[in-house]
């Protein structure tokens, strides 16, 4: 598969074609997402709920693009890495694509973020918006709640994404923002919307590839949004438990796990 770059995804978005995007936080998980033909890869703060430093990113984004060959990569900015001055925010920036290998970062905010992202592009680096909900500034917004869901927040949500778009970014995040608002905001921009619990009238879709693959035990609490296509959780625990009875009944390694020696060598040795 052909290497996926910025021109890529332009020409897709100008096809209506939608971009496929997916999170993904280590060498494993970023090998199975770019091998089921993700158009982008996200090394996504949502790793541990926001909770992770620049270097901790970092760490992240260089195992997982260790293992891309063809997605168009994005590194989360942290929080605490572009708030405080756009010339910190270049700083971080560059950080991430020289030091994480990345190809993009991207960081949440609306109109307010301009000039910082202003000042990312301009120096070469491209940046993804998110918008709606900001799961970094969730103290502000009262928890993890859908953004736009008034006329006047909505307004506040078409104007911010004009202003990211104006700013340069290359797309941005709608996160948790009723479908027909995220539809009609999609529809006045150029670059294309990435939803996530937007519905379908964005530009393209992005999950947290734990969350849709169920890699976590039952009862957890799951957004609306999350489909799950999987019960990896659920997998992997009942092949741990399989492998533990197998050690403890001694029927794990059997012969075809282990390394033969000859009868002479064998019987030399125990000489
Ligand atoms: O951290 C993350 O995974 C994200 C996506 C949900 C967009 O920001
Ligand atoms: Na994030």
């Amino acid at each position: 598969r052909k290497k996926v770059t910025i021109n890529t995804l332009r020409t897709m978005h100008a096809n209506r074609i939608p971009i496929a995007m997916m999170t993904a936080h280590d060498f494993p998980s970023g090998l199975a997402a770019d091998q089921a033909h993700m158009d982008m890869i996200l090394i996504g703060d949502s790793l541990a709920m926001v909770g992770l430093g620049m270097e901790d990113m970092l760490h992240h984004c260089r195992a997982v693009s260790r293992a891309v060959k063809s997605a168009f990569t994005v590194g989360d900015l942290p929080m605490g890495s572009y708030e405080i001055s756009p010339e910190h925010a270049v700083h971080s920036s560059i950080q991430m694509v020289q030091d994480g290998r990345v190809e993009a970062v991207k960081l949440e905010g609306g109109a307010e973020m301009s000039s910082t992202i202003a000042r990312i592009t301009s120096v070469g680096i491209p940046v993804l918006g998110h918008i709606g909900l900001t799961p970094q500034r969730s103290h502000a917004l009262g928890g993890f709640r859908v953004q736009g869901k008034t006329a006047s927040s909505a307004s506040k949500l078409l104007t911010d994404a004009l202003a990211l778009q104006a700013a340069g970014c290359f797309g941005m995040v709608l996160e948790a923002v009723p479908a027909p608002v995220a539809a009609l905001i999609s529809s006045k921009l150029k670059i294309p919307t990435i939803g996530i619990g937007a519905g379908n009238g964005c530009g393209g879709q992005v999950l947290v590839q734990i969350d849709m693959l169920g890699n976590f035990p039952e009862g957890r609490f799951m957004p609306k949004f999350v489909k799950r296509y999987e019960n990896i959780f659920e997998k992997s625990k009942q092949a741990m438990e399989q492998y533990r009875d197998e050690v403890k009944n001694r029927s794990y390694p059997a012969a075809e796990h282990t390394y033969p020696i000859t009868a002479q060598e064998l019987k030399d040795f125990e000489a």
